[in-house]
């Protein structure tokens, strides 16, 4: 067997523990700890075995050819996973920030042709090349908090053309990052000001032209079903039709309003349903039993400074959780999911290994690569993240300082900090 690379004497490995499935309930704190660890990958940049090193070393022999890191002071955990993100755009909302400050809401500033619909301004205005190395610089500044595989909406154009134009720029970065891509089509993310007095109009374009002609560029359908966006006939019109041309589904679900998205989530089978804020309990446990992984935005509740969702109870509930950036330029300009696994332990009542569960192996499910990534375990692809610290503790101990010091994608090293 060949060994190409082998990462040694690494003081605390972290995972968690890989059952082929999401974790919930009890389990989601299911985390394995292993002091004096090594990791082994094979030229595939897969894993070939893991543990206690002495145990790990005996099973397998090194050649001169093998490369190897010390891991020595430092803790192994999966590479993070940003299952929550509309990375395509141009443009920033500063200005707004200081109008929510003052007591202005968000919806407000959205019904007044602002927030979304501002983003699509200067989206649209933006050349392919243009938001491509925008959002491949958002990228980078991702892998550099320790983010290996991140899902991508588009959302910013609002037309044929210009959703297009979006989903282009996210295959194409699919296509030449390292990073793994999750591709989603969120059309339905606010209707554009050509149809304010036509919704329906939009909808039915969405459904009769943008649908079927999205296929191969996009994985998963979502839709934003909000007061001042799609109303739930709307939501379950569009996802419908996405589920019968075999698109995975999505929902931003009960984020300003309990608008019974997660129990319309948990009815057609979506993969997730995202936000939650205002989710009531009898939609929580459809979603339980439907399986839909819960991926909590705590940046977005901080940035709007909304109650965070109670992500203890949906534990304590059995819904599988995952935590996500969610990042945008208006409701949560973050990078971090490090910073966000702290948010979520502080403000959301998840404990350590459940955060990391959130955003490793739960956040993997929820947007379709939890076969290949979120976990350290034999097979799957060598995203591994060297913190420079003794404990992944310190993610929440010294919460906003990066600890992240190596990021290796696929068995290579991509990153690393001086
Ligand atoms: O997830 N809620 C809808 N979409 C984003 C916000 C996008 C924006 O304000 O530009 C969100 O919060
Ligand atoms: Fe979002």
């Amino acid at each position: 067997m060949d060994i190409k690379l082998l990462i040694d004497e690494i003081e605390e490995l972290v995972t968690p523990v890989d059952n082929g499935s999401p974790l919930s309930g009890k389990e989601q704190s299911n985390v394995e700890i292993i002091h004096n660890a090594a990791i082994l990958v094979n030229g595939e940049g897969k894993i070939v075995d893991y543990g206690k090193r002495d145990d790990v070393l005996k099973r397998y022999t090194l050649t001169p050819s093998t490369y190897v890191i010390s891991g020595k002071g430092k803790t192994a955990i999966p590479g993070l996973v940003d299952p929550h993100t509309h990375l395509v755009y141009k443009g920033c909302r500063h200005w707004e920030l200081e109008r929510r400050l003052s007591g202005e809401s968000y919806i407000d500033i959205l019904k007044k042709g602002g927030g979304i619909l501002s983003t699509v301004k200067n989206t649209r205005e933006a050349t392919e090349e243009d938001l491509y190395s925008l959002a491949l610089k958002r990228l980078s500044i991702m892998l550099s908090y320790g983010t290996t595989s991140v899902e991508i909406k588009s959302g910013y154009g609002l037309s044929v053309d210009e959703e297009e134009k979006i989903l282009r720029v996210v295959n194409k970065l699919r296509n030449n990052v390292k990073q793994k891509i999750a591709r989603t089509f969120l059309g339905a993310h606010a209707v554009p000001v050509e149809f304010r007095d036509n919704p329906e109009g939009y909808v039915n374009l969405l459904i009769e032209k943008m649908l079927p002609r999205f296929k191969e560029l996009a994985d998963y359908v979502d839709v934003f079903l909000e007061d001042g966006a799609f109303n739930y006939e709307q939501t379950e019109r569009i996802l419908r039709a996405s589920l019968s041309l075999g698109y995975r589904i999505k929902l931003h679900a009960d984020e300003i309003t309990d608008s019974k998205g997660a129990c319309l989530a948990a009815s057609l089978g979506a993969e997730s349903a995202d936000h939650l804020l205002y989710a009531s309990d009898e939609c929580l446990l459809k979603m339980r039993d439907s399986g839909t992984i819960g991926v909590l935005l705590p940046s977005t509740a901080y940035f709007l400074r909304k109650p965070f969702a109670d992500a203890r109870k949906m534990i304590n509930l059995g819904v599988p959780v995952a935590i996500a950036t969610d990042h945008n330029p208006g409701t949560s300009p973050l990078y971090s999911q490090a910073l966000n696994m702290s948010f979520a332990v502080f403000f959301m009542g998840m404990m350590p290994a459940e955060a990391l569960v959130a955003a490793t192996l739960n956040a993997a499910y929820a947007i379709g690569l939890g076969k290949e990534v979120g976990s350290i375990s034999k097979g799957k692809r060598a995203d591994i993240v060297l913190l420079d610290a003794h404990s992944y503790m310190h993610l929440f101990y010294e919460t906003g300082h990066n600890l992240v010091s190596t990021v290796i994608l696929g068995g290579e090293v991509v990153y690393k900090r001086n």
